[in-house]
């Protein structure tokens, strides 16, 4: 087998997506495009992958590290002007190289390897990979002869009404022969609607030379949409997450309503944990075997372990270990670290701090900057006041404690063990071992108070 390089195409603005962020590094499921094409290339193994960076080059190396090497297009003239710049590592090599684009994230590893073999097969001098698709618009048109045999690509600036009708489309990947490309990249001219130099262009030179140009037509066109603009980058998405949510299903996910899920590319999920709709899980998420993840949940850089229930919340950075649950309507911020069978209820936020095995928190509470034991009551609206407008400090509750509702816990405060608070207190004094902590006025009863009301004399309330 003869040696395989790939060059990615990433140098360009990406000016029809009208963004700041440049075009290779758009996210496609959580993922930036170019990051999409490296990975499927990586899989096939190439003996060398050189990326062609310019507009946003250092955030491109910043992303890919030392996955590729680099060549820098200092002025984006065209595809074969940015091949161009892989001459020096690559010039002077026997073997083959596939060119890809950053801009086409759905390739896959196999595309990628059927046409690396086929085109050794053929021993061609191009092998180009063609799509059919029902609306080729802004894709370059495959010109064949009268034999069927490809002779050039045209782009939809320089097409003919007639070549427009042509539904063939070239898909931007290519393996050539390494040394015919670089042989003949020198002689591809501007002479075009776009003042730009083509790389198919090389395909045409390499026909008039009587070359062996060859097609290889794959049969699903969507791998090879090309984002442009942000029409295509949401059917990239979509295409994306759909081949995200399959992939889960057949591993065993049960996905209830596969259109209204998103999950990102490096999520992953065990078996027989059900996905409710409209969730979105991204980012590193790991999420366990037999957890149910509800309605309307969001679910970003978080490990979930087994058999754990999410009903309609929000956890960032967080963790909760087996069988713990959360929600309706609650929110884990980063590095809340929820114990196994903790019960974290309705209309809570926890943040920073981490909570031991089977404690309750049940409702309408704040848990901010504290470590909890195990086996703790936490009641209905209890604030850990963490936080003097300057500073944030730290509170502790040991195991087997209980705070009564709507008490505040006003940091820096360590509970012992077995301590209480009780409800409507606001303790900002240790509690000690079998201690509680009572924190509020006194209760006193006013005596025949209805009396005073002016109220009390009218008929109405009589
Ligand atoms: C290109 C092809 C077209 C094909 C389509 C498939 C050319 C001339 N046309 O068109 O036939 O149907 O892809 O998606 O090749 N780039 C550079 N430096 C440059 C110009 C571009 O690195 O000077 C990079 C871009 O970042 C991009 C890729 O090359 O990743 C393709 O460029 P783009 O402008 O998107 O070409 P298309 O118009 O899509
Ligand atoms: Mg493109």
């Amino acid at each position: 087998m003869s040696n395989r390089y790939v060059i990615i195409l990433a140098a360009g603005m990406g000016t029809r997506m009208k963004s700041k962020l440049y075009k290779v590094l758009q996210p496609v499921a959580g993922k930036a495009m170019v990051d999409h094409v490296v990975t499927q290339v990586e899989k096939i193994h190439p003996d060398l992958i050189e990326t062609v960076i310019g507009n946003g080059a250092e955030k491109v190396k910043d992303l890919l590290g030392d996955r590729t090497c680099y060549a820098l297009q200092e002025e984006q003239l065209g595809t074969a002007h940015a091949v161009l710049q892989a001459e020096k590592d690559l010039g002077d090599k026997d073997g083959m190289t596939l060119i890809v684009s950053g801009d086409t994230p759905l390739f896959t590893a196999d595309t990628f390897q059927k046409l690396f073999d086929y085109h050794e097969k053929q021993n061609a001098a191009v092998s180009i990979l063609t799509a059919h698709a029902q609306d080729p618009f802004g894709y370059g048109r495959i010109i064949r002869d009268q034999k069927g045999n490809v002779s050039k690509v045209v782009e939809q600036k320089d097409a003919s009404e007639e070549e427009k009708a042509i539904q063939e489309i070239n898909t931007g990947v290519y393996c050539f022969d390494n040394k015919m490309l670089f042989e003949n990249l020198h002689s591809v001219n501007n002479d075009n609607a776009q003042g730009e130099y083509y790389l198919p262009d090389v395909v045409s030179i390499l026909k008039s030379q009587g070359e062996k140009i060859v097609a290889y037509q794959m049969s699903d066109l969507s791998e090879s949409l090309g984002v442009n603009d942000r029409v295509a980058l949401s059917q990239a998405e979509k295409l994306m997450r759909k081949r995200i949510n399959e992939q889960h299903m057949r591993d065993g996910v049960t996905i209830v309503d596969p259109e209204n899920t998103y999950i990102d590319v490096d999520v992953e999920i065990g078996n027989d944990t059900t996905i409710e709709p409209n969730v979105k899980i991204f980012g590193k998420t790991k999420i366990g075997s037999d957890c149910l993840i509800g309605l309307g949940s969001r679910i970003q850089d978080s490990i979930v372990e087994d058999g754990v229930t999410i009903i309609s919340s929000t956890l960032e950075e967080a963790i909760m270990h087996t069988g713990s649950n959360i929600g309706p309507n609650s929110h884990l911020r980063p590095k809340a670290d929820i114990g196994k069978g903790v019960h974290i209820g309705n209309f809570c936020e926890v943040k920073n701090a981490v909570i031991g095995d089977r404690t309750k928190v049940g409702h309408l509470s704040y848990v901010g900057d504290a470590t909890l034991g195990t086996d703790i009551n936490v009641g209905c609206g209890v604030v850990f006041v963490n936080y003097d407008g300057v500073k944030k400090f730290h509170s502790t509750i040991g195991d087997h404690s209980f705070i009564g509702s709507n008490s505040n816990v006003i940091a820096p405060v360590e509970m012992a063990d077995h301590s209480f608070i009780a409800a409507g207190s606001s303790v900002n004094k240790d509690v000690p071992f079998h201690a509680m902590a009572i924190a509020r006025p006194r209760q006193t009863n006013k005596e025949d108070y209805w009396d005073k009301l002016p109220l009390s004399k009218s008929e109405e309330w009589k």
